[in-house]
């Protein structure tokens, strides 16, 4: 037997497919973003890089993790009135034409299919370990200071009040009242924002999500300090 033919083992040859795969479908995926300025590529790329580095760190299966980071916002149902079915199907789509197996595609489709953050009142838990990071790295980029640009990117595409003092604080506990609620941006902090630091799936995203918090925190103290006009 020749050992050179060893050199050409399965594994290595996989893992090239497996990049050739995730390249294009981030090629396919930032052709397709079409959202507003709160769910375009850059939200993607931002969500697959703390992605990659959050499973580094948990050591996950990083080809489930970059695919799922992709492809988290194909059709995301808050762009296409609450209809959740969209995005696995479209992101079956995409895999499919890719050859990828069926195991990873089941997989990937299962975590775009639970991720989203559906109200304070709802739980939405990830099964995998692969799902527990996508959905951190996603709710990384909802809060901190891009998290805060994103709120009122996506307020201003829905044409909503920045803020609304004669509007209470709601909290929903179902996922109709939470896509329904149409509340100014500064409600989106207490209805989402400032509840996901204690939502996290992992150590490493929790650590990071501390400083983002306390930077929410300190905008809004300064936010209604100048809407009262005391400083
Ligand atoms: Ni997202």
């Amino acid at each position: 037997q020749d050992m050179e033919v060893r050199v050409l083992s399965p594994a290595p040859r996989m893992q090239q497919d497996q990049q050739r795969i995730i390249d294009q479908v981030a090629h396919d995926v930032r052709s397709r973003m079409s959202g507003d300025s709160s769910h375009d590529w850059w939200h993607i790329l931002r969500v697959w890089n703390m992605a990659k580095r959050l499973c580094e760190l948990e050591k996950a299966d990083g080809f489930v993790v970059e695919l799922g980071a992709l492809l988290h916002d194909i059709a995301d149902w808050k762009f296409h009135d609450g209809d959740e079915s969209m995005g696995p199907k479209v992101a079956r789509e995409i895999l499919v034409s890719q050859s990828v197996t069926n195991d990873v595609i089941d997989h990937v489709c299962e975590i775009i299919a639970t991720i989203s953050f559906k109200g304070a009142g709802v739980p939405t838990p990830m099964r995998t370990l692969e799902g527990k990071i996508v959905q951190d790295a996603d709710r990384l980029d909802a809060i901190g200071a891009i998290g805060i640009a994103r709120a009122f990117a996506y307020g201003g595409n829905k044409n909503r009040e920045m803020y609304n003092p004669e509007q209470k604080t709601v909290l929903h506990d179902s996922k109709e009242a939470y896509f329904n609620s149409g509340s100014h941006t500064i409600n989106h902090f207490y209805e989402k924002l400032l509840l996901l630091k204690d939502r996290m799936n992992t150590e490493a995203a929790k650590s990071i999500a501390k400083s983002r918090h306390v930077f929410m925190e300190t905008y809004l103290e300064e936010f209604f300090e100048e809407w009262e006009g005391t400083t």
